[in-house]
């Protein structure tokens, strides 16, 4: 079968296309024959070697897929043969014509929804989801949402005012992104590909404070808005260091201004995460959450589906079709 097989770290042409043999299914797995593969921006951290990979090099890359289940292992209800499900892979192996994940990472597929549309939402929907449960929004909050025209951040924005929110102010990079998440339903706007698009948060809040910031930049702009904040309620969920570093925010930066911060990563984290899988494609069945998507480009191309991820240009899902 043709794979993705990332030869080292690197740049997207370590990701090469090859000829792999097909894998079985062992103890507590299955195979799917895959037919939507969405290309995440995590996945561009593992390439370049900004986190190290779960396998040695040469391997098939990859995280998730959506698919037919073709095959299961021992101890694996084999009703589940035939099945359109999406899978979570252990961080290697979707980059793939058949993809072996374990079965409890199996979210069956909605009858009504396309394999393009289950993996453009899947990771997205799923992490969106279980930080909004997070946030525990009252119904008249106002809340700050980085990075609000992709990925985690579009999904907020489609999301939040069914999750809570009343007022969504919405960070994002330069006109079209910007008109991107005013189109999924945020309030207000601000460019963050100004460094100092912080100080813009006065003039917009006017009288108001932020109870919310999800904050997915991170960095030294995180401390920038503490003084925007609802003091003794604002909260902080921080999921993300875009800028190339986590929130960078002290105690007594928090301490003082009645702030909390939640760390929302690590294995309990994504424990929750994969359990919202299935009410994320939910969400989609149901109308609350459009997926979004730029590009599908053949499995072959998943160099160029990289490429495209990290000149921040596409204004939805990046996905492959084997
Ligand atoms: N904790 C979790 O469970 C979890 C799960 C998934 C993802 N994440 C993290 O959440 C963040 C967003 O991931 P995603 O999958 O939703 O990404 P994504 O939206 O698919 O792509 C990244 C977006 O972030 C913006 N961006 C890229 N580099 C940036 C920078 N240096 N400064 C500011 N913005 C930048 C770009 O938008 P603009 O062009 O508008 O700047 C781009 O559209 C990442 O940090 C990712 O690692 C966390």
């Amino acid at each position: 079968m043709q794979a993705i097989v990332m030869t080292g770290a690197g740049g997207p042409e370590v990701l090469v296309a090859r000829e792999v043999p097909e894998p079985t299914p062992g103890a507590g797995e299955v195979v799917i024959r895959a037919e939507a593969i969405p290309v995440l921006f995590p996945e561009t951290l593992l390439r370049s070697g900004a986190f190290p990979m779960p396998a040695e090099p040469p391997v098939t890359f990859g995280f998730e897929a959506v698919g037919t289940v073709t095959a299961t292992g021992a101890d694996v209800d084999t009703g589940l043969i035939g099945q359109r499900v999406a899978v979570t892979t252990l961080g290697y192996g979707s980059y793939a014509e058949y993809v072996c994940a374990p079965a409890d990472s199996v979210t069956p597929v909605p009858d009504d929804l396309s394999a393009a549309d289950a993996a453009a939402v899947l990771m997205s929907g799923s992490v969106a989801l279980t930080l909004l449960d997070t946030a525990a929004l009252t119904g008249s909050e106002t809340v700050l949402i980085e990075a609000a025209a992709t990925g985690v951040g579009a999904a907020l924005t489609q999301l939040a005012k069914t999750r809570g929110a009343a007022r969504v102010i919405a960070t994002a990079g330069g006109p079209a992104k910007l008109a991107q998440a005013r189109k999924l339903g945020a309030d207000d706007l601000i460019d963050h590909n100004d460094p100092d698009w912080p100080s813009r948060l006065p003039e917009i809040l006017g009288d108001a404070t932020l109870d919310l910031v999800f904050d997915s930049i991170g960095g030294p702009t995180a401390a920038a808005l503490l003084d925007a904040m609802t003091p003794l309620r604002g909260r902080v969920l921080s999921y993300g260091f875009l800028s190339g570093a986590p929130a960078q925010i002290t105690a007594t930066d928090l301490l003082f201004r009645g702030l909390s911060l939640t760390g929302c990563a690590g294995p309990h984290w994504l424990a929750r995460v994969a359990a919202a899988r299935a009410t994320a494609l939910h969400q989609v069945t149901s109308g609350a959450l459009v997926p979004q998507i730029d590009t599908i480009l053949p499995l072959d191309q998943a160099a160029e589906a990289h490429r495209a991820l990290e000149s921040r240009t596409p204004l939805g899902a990046v996905l492959l079709r084997p």
